[in-house]
């Protein structure tokens, strides 16, 4: 059973909900957090006495400020940060507009860039930062090039990040994930036959033959966020079940 404390952005539903439920189910003090106040609500009322939620949108440098500051002034150093906040808005690339652009960059890749950074000096030696990637950075999906894109920038920072923070005892590894069953899908602007398509398409042709769940995500995370990964730098776990091989 562990003590740490760690705190999930973008814990309010699927894969970040999940993670928050398994690590408190082994004693983590979990902090998580979201930009939409009822989602945060009504995360917090399942997770229970011991889950913290803070409103904070992660492509807003001052929320992150805030955000930093909360958890110091209530846990002090932390053990870990699960970088998950993220959108998908399928978009032709030829259709995708400047502001889809932004957004998707501003939460996906300039979020997670400065919660990082901003967390550096309340971040305990040693540390663990995750960064949920995607299969998308290694295998090409129509209308999803700014996702893409956000994506791959993220795991390439991950390498500089092994190499500039390693003096403070900070590691950082990648869970990139295949399609997985989530509020996600319905956000994206896909109507309910492509989803429908999309996941019996995912369960049909993987080796496990069904779609990956959060539950399947958890365990990874919370491996790369404990101790039992302390000698891991920028490995990356792809949890698809097999469906890129
Ligand atoms: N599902 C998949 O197939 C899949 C595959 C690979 C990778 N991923 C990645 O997994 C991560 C979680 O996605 P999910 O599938 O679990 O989808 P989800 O259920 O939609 O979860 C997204 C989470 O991010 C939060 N969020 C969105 N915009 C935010 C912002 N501006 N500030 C703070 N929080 C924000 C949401 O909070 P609100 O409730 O406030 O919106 C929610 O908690 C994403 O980074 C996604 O790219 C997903």
């Amino acid at each position: 059973m562990s003590t740490k404390t760690i705190v999930i952005t973008g814990g309010t539903t699927g894969i970040g909900f999940s993670c928050a439920e398994y690590l408190l189910g082994l004693n983590y003090q979990v902090i998580i957090t979201g930009k939409t106040k009822d989602n945060l609500d009504s995360a917090v009322s399942k997770l229970g006495n011991n889950s913290v939620g803070i409103l904070s949108d992660t492509s807003s440098l001052n929320d992150i400020d805030n955000l930093v500051s909360q958890v110091k002034s209530r846990f002090g150093k932390i053990d870990g940060l699960f970088i998950n906040a993220g959108i998908f808005k399928a978009s032709n690339f030829e259709q995708t507009s400047e502001e889809l652009f932004d957004q998707t960059m501003n939460i996906n890749f300039k979020g997670a860039f400065f919660t990082i950074q901003k967390f550096i000096p309340i971040l305990k030696n040693p540390s663990s930062v995750v960064l949920n990637t995607s299969i998308v950075v290694f295998k090409a999906f129509a209308d999803t090039s700014v996702y893409t894109a956000s994506k791959a920038a993220l795991e390439s920072l991950s390498k500089v990040l092994n190499i500039e923070l390693a003096d403070k005892g900070i590691r950082v590894n990648i869970v990139s994930p295949g399609v997985t069953e989530s509020p996600i899908q319905k956000k994206s602007g896909m109507s309910d036959d492509a989803i429908d398509n999309l996941l019996k398409h995912f369960s049909s042709t993987s080796p496990i033959g069904r779609i990956i769940q959060p539950t399947d995500i958890a365990p990874i995370v919370e491996f790369l966020l404990s101790d039992k990964s302390q000698v891991l730098r920028n490995e990356k776990i792809i949890v698809d079940g097999g469906t890129t091989l």
